[in-house]
């Protein structure tokens, strides 16, 4: 395929402590893990490469089996690193020669519309060497040092980065390569080897479950009635 999708799944999910890796936390009746892959089995078709917590990558292909449907071909499980870095990076490893546009994405963004995967292609598709959604920031922002407020932060130049992230894929390939550091996101990482990242719109949907408040939220709606 000329998409290469990288689902990281590989963390610990400290933050959530649900005493298990995150990806394997149930929602409802499915995992974080399934509920991802089904918004990433919908979306244009695609190698998904999924990297999973070392000593996990059997479950992970259990999920990969209970969604991936005629696409099951195309998938392939690797496992993590110690960061998300280091995920990513054994992600790109395993993907196959033909791949031109690769898209990762968070496992914990669980809800993520295809839209939003749709929007990232397509913005590479026009022309742009990497792609990310964004939402707008809702708060008032403050720079803060030493409980003073010490800047007026302009909201309107602000954005909340989510996944999936796509990219070139000799884009990012060179800038993994390069990177001698730890970014937050593949965009910073780009970023810093030198290319234009674009931002598309992102979902409200596309949230990452990060605190078991996020959790509760997720719970919350996907007991909603589908619209
Ligand atoms: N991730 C990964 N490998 C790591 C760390 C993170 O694949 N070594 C993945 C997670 O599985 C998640 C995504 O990167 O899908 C975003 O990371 P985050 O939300 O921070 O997840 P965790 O690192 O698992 O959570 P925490 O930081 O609370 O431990
Ligand atoms: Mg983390």
């Amino acid at each position: 395929p000329r998409i290469g999708i990288v689902v990281v799944a590989a963390g610990s999910g400290t933050r959530l402590g649900a005493g298990a890796p995150k990806a394997f936390v149930g929602i409802d009746g499915g995992s974080i893990l399934r509920h991802a892959l089904e918004g990433v089995f919908a979306a244009p078709a695609a190698q998904v490469v999924i990297v999973a917590p070392a000593g996990r990558e059997g479950d992970a292909w259990s999920e990969a089996l209970a969604t991936a449907g005629d696409r099951r071909d195309l998938v392939s499980v690797v496992p993590g690193g110690e960061t998300r870095q280091a995920s990513v990076a054994a992600g790109l490893d395993a993907l196959w020669a033909d791949v031109e546009i690769v898209l990762v994405h968070d496992a914990a963004r669980a809800l993520t519309p295809p839209e939003v995967f749709e929007r990232v292609v397509a913005a590479i598709d026009a022309g742009a060497s990497g792609a990310i959604p964004v939402l707008p920031v809702i708060d008032t922002i403050k720079r803060v040092v030493a409980d003073e407020i010490v800047a007026v932060v302009d909201r309107s130049e602000l954005a909340a980065a989510q996944t999936p992230q796509g990219f070139r894929r000799d884009v990012l390939d060179a800038a993994y390569a390069a990177a001698r550091a730890e970014f937050t996101d593949d965009a910073a990482l780009v970023a810093e080897a030198g290319h234009a990242v674009a931002a598309v719109p992102g979902h409200p949907l596309a949230f990452k479950i990060t605190t078991a408040a996020d959790l509760d939220r997720a719970r919350h709606l996907l007991a909603q009635p589908a619209p």
